[in-house]
């Protein structure tokens, strides 16, 4: 069972050798790292959704999606795992695999329309030029990809209004050329565009997709998927880049993960860290529901919990007192998590415990409206000192106003919440633990 110590993660390591081969041992969560195929948990409806999207274009309908959700909810594992799934690294029926080229870039801030098009196309040049077959029958394609440098690709140009679509003719002929000389040898191509959201809405990404899916149609050419994921912010930006680009695409909403999922991330976790350890770490039932509690669904703060309570853990059996220690210890999961995603929301810019309360009192309604008086009576701030907050945290936008309903506001998303809730459970088990070691009269 695990102590509190002063330090973390590891306990002394020169204390005693046995505590090398805890050091040492594999940790199968990666807070920060997108997950591997293997780890995957969930997303069914998506991935269906993604699936019948590839067998369509497959078959000459092509069809789009738009992956949108929270920072840290899976976009990225997801865009891996469709990347491998379209490839044919394994089969979408237990038996068939898909065969298409897959073209999976990650965009910047500050990029246009060009260097969008221009990253597509490095892609596809570095894809084409490691299939030996492909290099040789389409040899139409290859010949501009060949020629085809980025010259040194700097993503800090102001984006330009588009003048006009050299480059995304460019893109269209080398795809056509592709598709129609390899004779069938690929089912066609799949364009993964992750972090869509961050250019400027000025780079015109939606209108990018629906000129290319225009042009590739003229062409008869029908076998281009295109999926993009990004912050929800991604929707506004296709929108105001092209107003119907957002009806090429199916619109999916990435959710936190159901109660048995968060479950099965935990035990697929210690299932890989036997077989690398080769030796078990068995976690109690208890400590299991703490972490899938803790973290709601969210699948990075699941890994940051579950990191941190293996890492902790001295006896190769993750207690509740493992996962208390690796989550509420100074530099445990919840300080991890706070530093990576809400430092600027909530550690640096509020100083007040009262501001604080007001936002643990919105935090009960997640990232829902709620209203000034329920927040004056759950927090049981002073009005005024409400009022100041509201105006404050407003301001700094860590919090909006509804623009419909007068007085109601609501946090930015669902994960900030959970976050200032589970600090809020640091609070009681604190107390809880002080009332346990007072001496009984
Ligand atoms: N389906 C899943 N099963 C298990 N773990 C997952 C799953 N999806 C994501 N994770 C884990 O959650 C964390 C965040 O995942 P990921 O980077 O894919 O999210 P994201 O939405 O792309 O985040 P960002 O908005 O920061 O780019 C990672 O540690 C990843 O390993
Ligand atoms: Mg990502």
């Amino acid at each position: 069972m695990a102590r509190l110590l002063g330090f973390y993660p590891y306990r002394a390591p020169f204390e005693a050798s046995g505590k090398w081969k805890q050091m040492a041992k594999f940790n199968p969560f990666r807070p920060g790292s997108v997950i591997s195929p293997g780890m995957f948990v969930g997303r069914f409806e998506e991935i269906q959704v993604a699936e019948h999207a590839l067998l369509q274009t497959r078959n000459g309908n092509p069809q789009h999606f738009v992956i949108e959700g929270e920072r840290g909810i899976g976009k990225s594992s997801l865009c891996l795992w469709l990347d491998y799934l379209a490839k044919g690294d394994f089969p979408y029926d237990k038996i068939n695999r898909l065969s298409f080229v897959v073209v999976s870039v990650e965009l910047h801030e500050g990029m246009n329309y060009d260097d969008i098009v221009d990253v597509l196309l490095s892609e596809l040049k570095r894809q084409i030029a490691n299939r030996q077959q492909l290099l040789e029958s389409c040899k139409k394609a290859w010949e501009f990809l060949s020629r085809f440098q980025v010259g040194g690709v700097k993503y800090d140009r102001p984006a330009q209004p588009v003048t006009d679509h050299r480059r995304l003719d460019e893109l269209t002929d080398v795809l056509v050329n592709l598709i129609e000389e390899s004779g069938g040898s690929i089912e066609g191509v799949a364009v993964l565009i992750d972090e869509a959201d961050r250019p400027a809405s000025a780079a015109n990404l939606g209108q990018l997709c629906k000129l290319l899916t225009e042009r590739l149609a003229r062409r008869r050419c029908e076998r281009v998927c295109i999926g993009l994921f990004g912050l929800p912010g991604l929707l506004g930006k296709l929108k105001d880049s092209h107003e119907s680009s957002l009806r090429i695409f199916n619109i999916l909403t990435l959710e936190p993960l159901e109660p048995p999922e968060r479950i099965a991330v935990i035990e697929k976790g210690l299932e890989e860290a036997a077989r690398k350890n080769q030796f078990e770490t068995t976690i109690s039932e208890e400590a299991k529901a703490m972490i899938a509690n803790l973290s709601e669904g969210y699948p990075h703060f699941l890994q940051e919990f579950a990191h941190c309570a293996f890492a902790i853990d001295d006896d190769n059996n993750i207690s509740v007192d493992d996962v208390l220690d690796g989550t509420f210890k100074e530099h445990g999961a919840l300080n991890q998590l706070g530093k990576k995603y809400f430092a600027d929301l909530y550690i640096d810019q509020i100083g007040s415990e009262d501001y604080r309360r007001v936002l643990i009192a919105m935090a009960e309604s997640l990232d829902g409206w709620v209203s000034r008086q329920a927040i004056l009576e759950r927090s049981k701030v002073k009005e005024k000192i409400v009022d100041n907050a509201l105006h404050a945290l407003r301001e700094r936008k860590i919090i909006f106003l509804n623009p419909r309903v007068r007085g109601e506001y609501r946090l930015p998303t669902k994960s900030f919440a959970v976050w200032i809730r589970a600090r809020e459970e640091q609070k009681a088990v604190e107390a809880r633990a002080a009332i346990q070691a007072a001496p009984s009269s």
